[in-house]
């Protein structure tokens, strides 16, 4: 799923780089700008100040931040980047408990199957959530949530999950369903024994089941309840985002959860979920984005691994229509992704990144991070700890965290160490 150059623009890239813009003239040959990896190959960027409304006025205090540049910053990212999410919690949602065992994890914790039901019937668009409580914590436990890829059954290694059912995104010749072969296939993703330990609960659903990830299947998962067809109307993000918080809906009817500490998790396409449903939802207590890269945690105006050009052309269904207007423009863009990340301020977000994942800009992510930070010591609420890249393995767990892991794009035991510490070390108690 990486995108790669061709040949042509390879053989003509350093051309294009030093061009009069992004596209540069070749002979007759218009030629696009290679895929830049080398710090050295970056051009020159500047950020839009978090702390200047449109009109340039300075955004003095916190009651001027919360009351007039963070709306103004929510209305750009809904209009140029994500699109509007037009719906909030349908009256007719309902859950159904699906099952409850006590004594899942070998006695450790109790599992939940239950079907949230959007629009409060079977046959309209549903996910399935599967929690796991700590039957250590007697009272209400803190929580984990977050989408996963390949359906509920991978994310364990109980065998008594279902496969599901739904649509799954596959590679290409391969069918769009689950098997019993991915049981478990992504358990080290998902570190429940891990979590439980520490007294922590953990709860997941499958996006595809949200919304099939696959260009213009918005009719088959919750845009259906407000069918996108402007320029700035939701994409797939937004779809997927608007379920998180119909999870944490759920999760506040619990009596064995607070919902007061929910920490929002995501992968990947699914970091840049969290980060916009974050944004978005203020429930969440705390974000976590791990390898979120171009569109999620990283600068999009930095040129670094991935751009908004090839975000637009293989994924244009995760974001606004508007959002294409940026491919090999991003200096045009009025936005750029370290205000999303401000947009979880005062609340604590984690950005982690993987020092092999160079086509999510792992130095990308943390100057996002960095530039965040003017937003939360405004707020009077902590920020980075760090003013430089952190070395591999090296929490870096200001109220702005970030986490460079040794490896590739992935999540292991390691990031999940990190969340947790982050969490206990910044929940609300
Ligand atoms: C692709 C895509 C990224 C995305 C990633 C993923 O690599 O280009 O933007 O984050 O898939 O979701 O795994």
């Amino acid at each position: 799923m990486r995108g790669s150059p061709g040949r042509f623009f390879v053989a003509f890239g350093v051309v294009a780089l030093f061009g009069s813009g992004p596209l540069a003239s070749v002979g007759e040959a218009q030629v696009k700008r290679t895929k830049i990896e080398e710090e050295r190959l970056v051009p020159p960027y500047s950020l839009p100040d978090p702390l200047k409304m449109e009109d340039g006025s300075p955004v003095a205090d916190a009651a001027a931040w919360r009351e007039k540049r963070r709306p103004e910053l929510m209305r750009i990212f809904e209009r140029e980047v994500y699109g509007r999410t037009p719906i909030g919690r349908p009256e007719a949602m309902r859950f159904e408990l699906i099952e409850e065992k006590a004594d899942a994890l070998d006695g450790k914790a109790t599992r939940l199957r239950v079907a949230v039901l959007f629009a409060g019937k079977a046959d309209g668009p549903k996910m399935e959530l599967l929690v796991y409580l700590p039957n250590a914590v007697k009272g209400k436990a803190p929580m984990f949530l977050g989408l996963n890829f390949q359906g509920n059954h991978a994310t364990s290694r109980e065998t008594d999950i279902p496969v599901p059912t739904h649509w799954m995104r596959a590679p290409k010749g391969s069918p769009n369903r689950a098997s019993e072969a991915t049981r478990g296939a992504a358990a080290g993703r998902w570190q429940y024994e891990y979590a439980i330990d520490h007294g922590y609960g953990v709860a997941t659903a499958c996006y595809n089941e949200v919304e099939p990830d696959e260009n213009g299947r918005a009719a088959d998962g919750v845009r259906s309840l407000a069918p996108p067809r402007g320029e700035s109307d939701w994409g797939a993000i937004g779809g997927w985002a608007w379920a998180l918080s119909r999870a944490l809906d759920y999760l506040e009817t619990h009596p064995r959860v607070d919902a007061r500490r929910v920490v929002l998790i995501g992968h990947s396409r699914l970091g840049k979920t969290s980060l916009w449903a974050g944004a978005q939802d203020e429930r969440f207590a705390v974000v976590v984005s791990n390898d979120s890269g171009a569109g999620g945690a990283a600068l999009s105006k930095r040129i670094f691994g991935e751009t908004v050009e090839n975000l637009t052309t293989a994924f244009p269904h995760w974001f606004c229509p508007r959002f294409k207007t940026y491919a090999d423009h991003e200096e045009k863009l009025p936005v750029d992704q370290h205000q999303l990340i401000a947009l979880v301020a005062p609340r604590p977000v984690l950005i982690h990144s993987a020092t092999e994942d160079l086509w999510a800009d792992p130095k990308g992510e943390f100057l996002a991070a960095l530039a965040a930070d003017p937003v939360y010591r405004l707020l009077g609420a902590g920020g980075i700890a760090h003013r430089t890249q952190p070395k591999p393995g090296e929490y870096s767990h200001g109220t702005v965290g970030y986490f460079l892991r040794p490896g590739k794009h992935d999540v292991t035991l390691e990031d999940w160490k990190s969340y947790v510490a982050f969490a206990d070390a910044h929940l609300p108690k």
